[in-house]
């Protein structure tokens, strides 16, 4: 599903360079949970905007679901991110002046899904969230949970190969964290792949089967 070959990303600021991601490798397979641990600064959001074709590596090679990322020109790239990527950002990043409903329908008018398919899919995908009933209300009225809840549902609704949360529980407290995990286990259970990128103690002790990968200083320790 996820292939990474040999990845740098070095960036220039100023006349100094910094290489923030240092020959990464590694491979993920279909369905697995990844958690991409790792102090701040150590490179994970770079990894998953890379992963997630946000940003362009500065050398290496970047697979997923054997299309390489890194070297699709823009106009596909968005539209393969579409329909390949769901991300959960750290922060939520609902659109403020949409309802929940209308965040949830953005990446299904980006994969040109017709609306009354795009309606009920985006209320199963709601419903899944256990966030359906709050539909109709902007972010501003949400509760971080809710937020997250919300994020989720926008995240998998197009049926993404891929699925990236950065920092998913950063911004919640330790009951929303916990139902976050538990949203996770079922994702997983049902065969969906992740990659979590944390340093929440709260992952060390998840329930179901997954894989760490240790990140330090933009190198795979
Ligand atoms: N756009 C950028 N320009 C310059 N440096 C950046 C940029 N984005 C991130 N960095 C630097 O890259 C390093 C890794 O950042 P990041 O990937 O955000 O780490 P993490 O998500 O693990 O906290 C940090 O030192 C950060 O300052
Ligand atoms: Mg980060």
């Amino acid at each position: 599903m996820v292939e990474v070959e040999n990845l740098n990303k070095i960036y220039t600021v100023g006349s100094k360079q910094e290489k923030v991601l240092d020959g990464i490798t590694f491979h993920i397979q279909k369905g697995e949970l990844v958690l991409l641990r790792g102090v701040s600064g150590s490179g994970k959001t770079t990894l998953l905007s890379i992963l997630a074709g946000m940003e362009k590596p500065s050398s290496g090679k970047v697979l997923i679901d054997s299309e390489p990322i890194s070297k699709l020109p823009d106009i596909h790239l968005s539209h393969f991110r579409a329909k390949k990527i769901g991300m959960v950002f750290q922060h939520f990043n609902l659109i403020e002046n949409l309802t929940l409903l209308d965040n949830v329908l953005v990446p299904l008018v980006a994969n040109r899904v017709g609306l009354k398919e795009a309606k009920e899919m985006a209320l199963a995908a709601l419903k899944n969230a256990r966030i359906e009933h709050k539909k109709d209300a902007y972010p501003n009225r949400l509760s971080g949970g809710e937020k997250q809840r919300g994020a989720i549902a926008r995240a998998i609704v197009a049926k993404p190969s891929l699925l990236l949360c950065d920092e998913p529980t950063a911004n919640l407290d330790s009951k929303n964290s916990q139902s976050f995990i538990e949203q996770l286990m079922q994702m997983h259970k049902e065969g969906q792949t992740i990659v979590v990128a944390t340093h929440d103690p709260i992952f060390e002790t998840l329930e179901c089967e997954h894989r760490i990968i240790d990140i330090k200083n933009g190198k795979i320790v």
